[in-house]
């Protein structure tokens, strides 16, 4: 059985999409199969961060209606590992019914499946992929994100315990200068306990353009630094100035 994890944010924009694609970069450079699941209806974006629009036929709205799961699965040309299923162009698309058997299915295909949730508080279709899922709510370190982090936290229906922060689009040196709180505060603000730390990065803004990320860069050690921690691997957080 796979692990199951599903990115969160109470403010729009603050990176699940693309944390959720480096994640999956990640994983598969540790060998693990992985299966991005993009759950923002009317709004999907993992097919063009992977570079893979121009061979969407069927999306998840087709598979939730009986298409099988492999006619909708784009796997990368560049990356075999990683597959997605891309969101229904259109809203109002996803039952919490038919999600929670594919949730069930897809978790013994791929041994990491990322479900990409839009951002908010609407939590109505949460439950439906299982009680193992484990909830990464992705912040910036602003104040406004950090509020919306501990918003959620408030209001996360299931997995509150195992349920972790992600900041990302760190900058150290805005830290420093106490433009942002320090790290200790937003983990406080937040709720959550942490479990990464991604920097702000021109390789993950370019991520839609390029579809791959460097391996040798700050941002893919700390997105690899995190992929390890969900499997269970002790990581020890860098000095903050070298994150
Ligand atoms: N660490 C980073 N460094 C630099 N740019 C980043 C980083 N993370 C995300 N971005 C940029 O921030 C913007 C928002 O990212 P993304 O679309 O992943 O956010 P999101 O939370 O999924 O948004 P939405 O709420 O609309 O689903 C994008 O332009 C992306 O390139
Ligand atoms: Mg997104």
């Amino acid at each position: 059985m796979g692990i199951c994890l599903a990115t969160t944010s109470g403010k729009g924009g603050t990176g699940k999409s693309t944390v959720s694609c480096g994640l999956a970069l990640a994983f598969s450079k540790l060998n693990k199969s992985v299966l991005l699941v993009d759950m923002d209806e009317g709004l999907r974006c993992l097919d063009l961060l992977f570079g893979v629009e121009s061979k969407v036929v069927f999306d998840l709205s087709d598979i939730l209606n009986g298409t099988p799961i492999s006619d909708g699965t784009y796997s990368l040309p560049q990356n075999p590992l990683i597959s997605i299923i891309p969101a229904p162009a259109q809203p109002g698309n996803i039952t919490a019914q038919a999600l929670d058997a594919l949730a069930q299915k897809v978790k013994t295909m791929y041994d990491v499946v990322i479900f990409d949730f839009p951002a908010g508080l609407d939590f109505s279709l949460y439950t439906a992929i299982g009680d193992d899922a484990q909830f990464l709510t992705i912040c910036n370190p602003d104040p406004v994100s950090v509020r919306d982090a501990a918003a959620v936290c408030a209001s996360l229906p299931q997995n509150k315990n195992s349920a972790r922060l992600i900041i990302n689009r760190f900058d150290a040196e805005y830290i420093k200068k106490k433009i942002y709180s320090n790290i200790d505060d937003i983990i406080d603000i937040s709720g959550f306990r942490l479990i990464g730390i991604v920097p702000q990065n021109t390789d993950l803004m370019l991520l839609s353009v390029t579809h791959n990320i460097k391996q040798n860069s700050k941002a893919f050690k700390a997105l690899y630094r995190i992929s390890q921690r969900l499997l269970g691997n002790e990581v020890r957080l860098p000095k903050i100035k070298k994150i």
